[in-house]
């Protein structure tokens, strides 16, 4: 999968995407990531990428050329083929959640725009965006942290981005709840022992132990989520027995 990311600072966003997991991911040829200047698409003499807002109010807005030019010569990269989705982060954007991560993981191509100042000219937005996608209810100085969280979050979704394909499906939210708490050496630490049913070699009591957990867990901080999904409080119930009966003629059912 490829990122093609349109913001003014563009090291802010690789600085980020080069760590870690997404780093080597990329490395690795999984994912590629490449984040556009767009004041190197403006055509004014000084560069500007931003303008004072018709109809007045305070702050700047960006204009539509650089942003469209910037759009056009990545499409010229990416050649010929299924066209890109394209996303603008933005606090009026719909709530990113793991769901809407799955739906972007199935796109061969992801542009993202990041927005800074008051905005961005809405000519350009409806010209080129499928869709706005915010991260939260709070609004951010630039969209290049949601831009960052956005590439993560979808990259991990794919294959071979993280060590075994099985990770993400425990993990908080992925499972559809909140996720059991995690244990590693030393079993003693100020005191707080590593619970003893972890050192019991008993998988099968163990699972049943992290369930319990992560329901409990779920059920104190994020009911919604146990709304959503009955059927892990419900693997936790003991399993009712289904009732023998006979038929007239004596014969078991
Ligand atoms: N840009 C500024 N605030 C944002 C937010 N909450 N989500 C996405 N993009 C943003």
């Amino acid at each position: 999968m490829r990122f093609d990311i349109m913001t003014l600072f563009p090291e802010m966003v690789m600085g980020v995407l080069s760590e870690s997991i997404i780093g080597r991911a990329q490395e690795a040829g999984v994912i590629t990531v490449k984040a556009h200047n767009i004041r190197d698409f403006s055509k004014d003499k000084h560069r500007k990428t931003d303008d004072t807002p018709y109809g007045g109010g305070r702050g700047m807005v960006m204009t539509c050329q650089p942003i469209y030019d910037c759009y056009t010569h990545i499409l010229g990269e990416l050649g010929e083929g299924e066209k890109p989705h394209v996303v603008y982060t933005s606090p009026k954007g719909r709530l990113f959640d793991h769901g809407v991560a799955t739906e972007l993981s199935r796109y061969t191509n992801l542009i993202i725009l990041c927005g800074h100042y008051e905005g961005v000219d809405q000519r350009v937005l409806d010209e080129i965006v499928d869709e706005e996608i915010s991260i939260g209810d709070y609004v951010l100085t630039g969209g290049e942290l949601p831009a960052c969280i956005l590439v993560d979050a979808v990259s991990r979704l794919i294959d071979g981005t993280l060590p075994e394909a099985v990770c993400h499906e425990d993990e908080s939210v992925a499972s559809g709840i909140l996720e059991y708490p995690q244990y590693t050496k030393p079993r003693s630490f100020m005191g707080r022992e590593v619970p003893e049913i972890l050192l019991s070699g008993d998988h099968a009591k163990i699972d049943r132990w992290r369930l319990e957990r992560a329901v409990e867990l779920t059920r104190e901080r994020r009911p919604d989520l146990l709304l959503l999904h009955p059927e892990k409080e419900e693997a936790l119930k003991p399993k009712t027995k289904r009732k023998r009966t006979r038929t007239e003629d004596g014969a078991a059912t």
